[in-house]
């Protein structure tokens, strides 16, 4: 289980999700399911669906809080998405979980044993995570066995990593050990401005740093509006190549890891 997860908002963690997990899908064969984990549900409306209409037992918040919802399995929320593989689906109630897994025991663990139970059900899971750090996200850290960071190519995402790490070594040193395992360039536009942060970025990061930057191109964001990933909409678009090499890398990174799954 990875999650690709960054405090800051407008990165295109969901994007990424949704385009690394049809690849993972089309180009390897893999069983993917896709976790939307943000209240603001943008991976659930993509795959078509109203948030603002699922009730907790139809989304990961009826998985997560079995006190308040009754058991309900993470295997029987799986739903088919338009990029190939499977959606867990998320509602803006999600939200309301931050106070309540507060006064659980073992809060940070919930999500992990929540996805225990599609184990079988997937070759990887991949958390689309919410742009702020708190119970959610260290749910997210809580269930991973890696993490890997979209960073906006422009100099106010890339200040705000100095915080993403310091929140994921806090989380290590009192939770779990999970890796960051790869960060990479999004929104990348033709400036200088975007190849001297990319440069900056290998400077702090080295060999973190993923070496294919997602550009800022019509094809990612025109295959969105149907719930699809780039190479859907145009099979050889600048957006469907990125993603195509982004995903090699990142398996690369995840078999290096310990293996899908
Ligand atoms: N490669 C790209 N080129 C152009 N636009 C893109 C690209 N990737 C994503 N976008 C657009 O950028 C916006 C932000 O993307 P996305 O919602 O994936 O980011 P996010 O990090 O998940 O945001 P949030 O923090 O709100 O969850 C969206 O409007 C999306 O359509
Ligand atoms: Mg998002």
């Amino acid at each position: 289980m990875y999650g690709i997860w960054n405090w800051k908002g407008g990165v295109t963690k969901t994007s990424s999700t949704l385009n690394i997990a049809s690849h993972m899908v089309a180009d390897h064969g893999l069983r993917v399911v896709a976790v939307d984990f943000d209240p603001r549900s943008t991976l659930t409306r993509l795959a078509g669906l109203d948030p603002g209409a699922l009730k907790p037992s139809q989304t990961m918040l009826g998985a997560l809080l079995p006190e308040e919802y009754g058991a309900i399995s993470a295997r029987d929320l799986l739903r088919e998405a338009p990029w190939g593989g499977h959606l867990l689906a998320a509602s803006p109630d999600l939200a309301g979980a931050e106070p309540v897994l507060a006064e659980l025991p073992g809060p940070h663990g919930r999500l992990r044993r929540a996805l225990e139970e599609i184990r079988e059900e997937a070759d990887v899971v991949l958390i689309d995570g919410p742009p702020r750090t708190g119970k959610l996200a260290f749910n997210l850290m809580g269930a991973c066995d890696g993490l890997f960071v979209p960073v906006a190519l422009s100099y106010a995402s890339v200040t705000s990593l100095e915080r993403l790490f310091k929140t994921v070594r806090i989380f290590c040193e009192y939770e779990r050990e999970v890796p960051v395992l790869g960060v990479f360039g999004t929104l990348a536009r033709p400036t200088r401005h975007a190849r001297e942060t990319l440069v900056g970025l290998l400077d702090q990061l080295g060999e973190l740093v993923v070496d294919v930057a997602v550009p800022n191109t019509v094809s990612v964001e025109d295959a969105l509006v149907d719930g699809l990933a780039a190479w859907q909409l145009q099979e050889n678009s600048l957006g469907a190549r990125a993603y195509t090499e982004l995903t090699n890398r990142v398996l690369q990174r995840m078999s290096l890891a310990g293996g899908v799954a």
